[in-house]
């Protein structure tokens, strides 16, 4: 085979012990070596605050201890070990009141066997910390308590700040390995020539190599450019820790090689650099899907906590997903809308299928839904849709009356959305099999509104003209639109989908004698048509007052807004149906405390019983805090383990 090799692409390596292999080897695979040593190591015995804190340790003048890293906490127990034997070390900590900050201290501390008085629960940020110590039963108040802090890095203002005015006496215990090199003027010169634009690949062969650069940078006031210069080279990792410490500070991998052994690194990225840095030209990486993909069975799904739920089985954790949650809101997303229209999207199966299976792995939902949107039908009714516009999506072609209705086409979604199918068959066949795929439409009642209205609407005004005047030609469309769907969910599942949402989103526009005489019986036939066995979830908004007959209408799980308490509106519907819902969406704009306590709260209205799917109660706004999202989801499943 021909070894390509870097092309003459500038690389720049941040290595510093073998520094000089690393130039040669790059320019052996023909790249021009850019060598910026960002590290010099630090004897263990030089950790002189760890000293000191082991001095107070054994003089018994140390109430607490948090562990904040785990990296920091076996540095500390090394460099302690350097000087004292390593049993006093472990008696007297475990004498301490010992919190560990998350799973990676934990896993630490255990291997110790050094007890760990409180586990600190996710998303493991100093706000969890401070709510453990204040709630603790074990009740232990902070004023006058000697605290220590093992830092690694950076320490945490915000929780020294919130220790101190619990009148806690602060001891800080940085610890290092690494500090920047003597001389630091190759460093800076190569983060200028990146900021410049003039280097096409970076490879990182160490996780402390990533803090040291972006710290070193940010002290030089160049962290913002270095960051944007960086989301357009290639960036390479040399293995799983590296990578960690790159997606801790928001940077993403393109490469990670066979073998994490820097020789492979670099022949590894010089076989294929001439198609990764390419790629980076063109966009984000296509990471997710892979057109070679086969796999189409649901064995392994069936038992999902998702699909348990929808056939109310007791689940050991209850399942999230959030709607409309492949949006903007999501970097990745608005990378891939940079380039291409939204219809041009919902038409690529391949960008169809990456953006729908990146937002479920960035927030670790429990399903993931096919990307597309409820209005597409349109286009096959002889309709025309157009998005972009500052009023949200807008249809034109006239259906004001009777006539209007009979020269609509049938709905033959075989041939007019085929597109819809290939990116269900495509998404599923990429998407982690263990994750269930839920197929979608909107449903009769919304999908005429939009259609009658052409876009939104706050009244409603001539849909209900439109179902008051002439009731014949109403049912007729529902109808018409009604047999479309049926033919375009089963189509869907033929396709792979292993449940389906019908979206009423405009629904609560009606009251309820309206809703029984004008929704209902069309609602009732598409869901009476879905091929047997495959769970439907019915959602609409503004329904608290036809709770009983939305659920009449059918579906095996009923989608409830914010605007109903859970527990409520499950009376209401009765618990043999499973229920979806229902955090307001602004909540995500709060504070994480407010959050976790509403996510708290839904919960306890649940009270695990089974059947209970997690869910906003409307789509997430487009401009919600990406990391907000991340931490619902974390909070449902650490607050609803079973
Ligand atoms: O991730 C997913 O949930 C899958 C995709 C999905 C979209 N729309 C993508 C989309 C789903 C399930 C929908 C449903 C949908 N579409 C509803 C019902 C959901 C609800 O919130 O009740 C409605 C009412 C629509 C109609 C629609 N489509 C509107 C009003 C808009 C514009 C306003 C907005 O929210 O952005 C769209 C466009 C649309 N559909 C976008 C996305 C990601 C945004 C397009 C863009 O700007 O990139």
């Amino acid at each position: 085979m021909e070894r390509k090799g870097f092309d003459g692409a500038t690389v720049v390596s941040f290595e510093s012990r073998l520094a000089d292999a690393m130039t040669e080897s790059i320019r052996r695979r023909g790249g021009q070596p850019l060598s910026a040593p960002s590290l010099r190591e630090i004897p263990l015995s030089e950790n002189a605050e760890a000293f000191s804190f082991a001095e107070k340790l054994f003089a018994g003048r140390i109430d607490l201890l948090i562990c904040m890293t785990g990296v920091g906490t076996r540095i500390l127990l090394e460099a302690l070990a350097t000087r004292y034997d390593k049993q006093q070390v472990l008696e007297a900590f475990s004498r301490l009141t010992v919190v560990a900050r998350g799973p990676k201290p934990i896993r630490v501390l255990k291997e110790n066997n050094i007890p760990i008085t409180i586990t600190v629960p996710e998303p493991n940020t100093w706000l969890e910390i401070i709510h453990e110590l204040d709630h603790n039963s074990r009740s232990l108040a902070l004023e006058g308590k000697t605290v220590a802090v093992q830092e690694y890095g950076v320490s945490n203002e915000k929780l020294i700040q919130a220790l101190k005015q619990r009148g806690a006496n602060v001891l800080q215990v940085p610890v290092y390995r690494w500090a920047l090199p003597q001389d630091t003027a190759p460093l800076l010169q190569a983060i200028r020539e990146i900021t410049d634009g003039k280097v096409q690949m970076a490879l990182f062969t160490n996780a402390a190599q990533v803090d040291h650069l972006l710290r070193f940078a940010s002290g030089e006031g160049l962290e913002p450019s270095l960051r944007e210069a960086l989301k357009r080279m290639v960036i390479t990792s040399i293995g799983p820790m590296t990578s960690e410490a790159l997606h801790e500070h928001g940077l993403s991998v393109d490469f990670e090689p066979s073998h994490s052994k820097m020789g492979i690194l670099v022949n590894e990225a010089a076989d294929h650099a001439a198609e990764l840095i390419r790629e980076k030209k063109e966009g984000p990486a296509r990471r997710y899907v892979n057109t070679k993909a086969t796999q189409v069975s649901a064995v392994g799904r069936q038992d999902s906590p998702f699909l348990k739920a929808c056939r109310r089985e007791p689940t050991s954790v209850t399942p999230v997903w959030i709607m409309r949650q492949a949006g903007r809101y999501l970097k990745e997303y608005r990378q891939i809308r940079d380039r291409v229209s939204f219809l041009e999207l919902c038409k690529s199966k391949e960008l169809a299928a990456e953006v729908a299976i990146a937002a479920a792995e960035r927030l670790k939902v429990d399903a993931a839904i096919l990307f597309s949107d409820i209005l597409l039908i349109v286009e096959p009714m002889g309709l025309t849709l157009e998005y972009g516009s500052e009023n949200g999506p807008e249809i034109s072609g006239q259906v004001a009356a009777a006539a209007d209705v009979d020269r609509l086409p049938e709905i033959e979604p075989a041939e007019s959305l085929k597109f819809v199918f290939d990116a269900v068959q495509l998404t599923r066949q990429c998407l982690n099999t263990k994750i269930p795929l839920l197929g979608f439409s909107g449903a009769p009642f919304t999908l005429a509104a939009y259609i009658i209205e052409g876009g939104a609407s706050k009244s409603f005004v001539n849909t209900k003209r439109f179902m008051y005047s002439d009731p014949g030609a109403w049912n007729a469309l529902l109808q018409k639109i009604s047999r479309g769907l049926v033919k375009y969910l089963n189509g869907q599942i033929e396709a792979g989908a292993d449940a389906v949402q019908l979206f009423d989103t405009w629904v609560g526009c009606l009251g309820p004698e309206e809703y029984e005489q004008y929704v209902l019986p069309h609602t009732r036939s598409v869901i009476q048509g879905i091929k047997p066995g495959v769970p439907v979830i019915h959602f609409g908004t503004g329904t608290a007052g036809f709770l009983r007959q939305m659920r009449e209408a059918g579906g095996d799980v009923i989608g409830v807004d914010p605007r109903v308490e859970l527990d409520q509106a499950w009376a209401a519907i009765g618990t043999d149906v499973g229920i979806q819902g229902n955090l307001d969406p602004v909540v995500l704009f709060a504070p994480r405390e407010v959050i976790r306590a509403k996510v708290k709260r839904i919960l306890e209205q649940a009270a695990s019983r089974p059947g209970h799917i997690f869910n906003l109660g409307q789509g997430i706004l487009p401009n919600t805090p990406e990391e907000n999202a991340v931490a619902m989801v974390e909070y449902v499943h650490a607050l609803s383990q079973r």
